[in-house]
């Protein structure tokens, strides 16, 4: 069963590029259980109809959002890291498994330069990282039952932080999406107003959350500028690096995010741009004690291990070795394999936006490998129509890029992580688009 599973991805994988990366058609899979298990045979046939109709992330073409193609070494170890079906709630579950979370998790905070007492605990996907991270924000500012506490971030951040605020009962405004400057970014000055005014109301801000990549241009907010203001305000600086907090991981990248290091607490999403399947996002705190503290409660049931037990370090119980594919993934990559990977992202998003030189275009700024491409604003009453329309015709030339709304204004936006994505493709996709722009005058 593991061998023919294997050759059957093998064989998925290698015949993507003769694909489209959306599938035109989805079978209906049979659903109910036949009464009597089915054969092996019967197992493929319905296998292959699920995979005929899923997104294929390794097509050259594959470019709408934050999904590169996995790793090999990274579909390996999750195929063990099921096998062994572990579990990373305690470590008498997962013995090995539980000491290599909590040293790898610690080496990617040290890295980060969260310093001697950082840690952090891996979760399924960067919401939850988030959530956990302004939980621990709040309980640590003692507000954890305040109905004042309000956090403070930009308009651009991602959705998931509404999520947080929903889930932790804060009230409707306790989450305040501040305006930021023309490129999506929050500057320190629109959060010291905001503290201003907040105090005058009686209420009491917590924390601010920087993002290092937004969702739509990849802009990284000014961290060091936001980490100062919030030391002087004894504010918790989050970052929610979930795209470009791996920037920081090797030398030649770090300055992307430089201040991030200043952080209390950073989202950190290898599942964006490593290529690590998914899900693989981790929490990274400067203070591990303090996620302890947050979610501990106490595991009566199970032996106690040699440091906090998973479960005790966020919000889930249950958890999957996901750490098992990152460390594999990182000692298979090295320190130059990681740059190569950013590298190659950071020179292909650099060469679209060279070879995208229609007059009518116009690209929003952006700090990571993410371009989000508009019209002139003289042309604004087309943008919808025409994003729809290049949409379509880039579909049918093999291309998938994602059609984001900012701020009410209509975008096409490329994620430039797949390595699979030659300059032949970029030259063929800038020509499609210019071509569909001229046509506008
Ligand atoms: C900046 C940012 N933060 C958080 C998230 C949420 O991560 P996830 O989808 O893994 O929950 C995303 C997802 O795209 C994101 O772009």
């Amino acid at each position: 069963m593991l061998e023919r599973s294997t050759a059957l991805l093998v064989e998925w994988l290698g015949e993507s590029a003769a694909h489209a990366p959306r599938p035109a058609l989805t079978l209906e899979a049979t659903v109910a259980p036949a009464a009597h298990g089915l054969d092996l045979e019967e197992l493929f046939s319905g296998l292959r109809g699920v995979m005929a109709g899923a997104y294929r992330p390794n097509h050259p073409g594959a470019l709408a959002h934050l999904d590169p193609p996995a790793l090999s070494v990274s579909i390996a170890a999750d195929m063990i890291a099921a096998g062994l079906n572990n579990n990373l709630l305690a470590q008498e579950l997962s013995p090995s498994l539980s000491r290599l979370e909590r040293r790898l998790c610690h080496w990617l905070s040290t890295r980060v330069g969260l310093g001697a007492n950082s840690g952090g605990v891996p979760a399924s996907g960067g919401s939850l990282s988030n959530l956990m991270a302004l939980v621990c924000a709040r309980k640590a500012a003692g507000l954890a039952a305040d109905p004042r506490a309000v956090v403070l971030t930009g308009s651009a951040a991602h959705v998931s932080l509404s999520k947080a605020a929903a889930v932790m009962g804060l009230p409707p405004d306790g989450l305040r999406a501040l305006p930021t400057d023309a490129n999506g970014r929050l500057q320190p000055e629109a959060v010291a107003s905001a503290l201003t005014q907040l105090r005058l109301e009686g209420r009491k801000p917590f924390a601010v959350v920087a993002v290092a990549g937004t969702t739509v241009q990849g802009t990284v907010d000014p961290l060091k500028a936001l980490a100062e203001l919030c030391r002087r305000e004894q504010l918790w600086l989050h970052v929610d690096g979930a795209i470009g907090a791996v920037c920081a991981l090797v030398e030649s990248e770090r300055w992307r995010v430089d201040g991030i290091e200043q952080a209390d607490s950073v989202t950190l999403n290898p599942q964006k741009v490593l290529g690590v399947s998914k899900p693989s996002s981790v929490l990274l705190m400067r203070q591990l004690e303090l996620l302890h503290s947050s979610f501990a409660t106490g595991l009566p049931y199970m032996e106690s291990g040699d440091g906090p037990q998973g479960g005790e370090l966020g919000l889930q119980g249950t958890r999957a070795a996901e750490v098992l594919k990152l460390w594999l993934s990182l000692q298979h990559l090295g320190l130059d394999g990681v740059e190569r990977l950013l590298a190659g992202a950071f020179q292909r998003a650099e060469r679209l936006r060279s070879l995208l030189r229609a007059p009518q275009l116009q690209l929003l700024g952006g700090d990571l490998h993410l371009v989000a491409i508009g019209l002139q604003p003289h042309l604004a009453e087309h943008a919808s129509a025409w994003r729809d329309h290049t949409h379509a015709e880039l579909q049918q030339q093999g291309f998938w890029l994602s059609r984001p709304d900012l701020n009410g204004r209509p975008l096409l936006k490329a994620v430039l992580g797949n390595p699979c994505t030659s300059d032949h493709h970029l030259e063929q996709l800038a020509a499609i688009i210019n071509r569909s722009a001229r046509e506008l005058s």
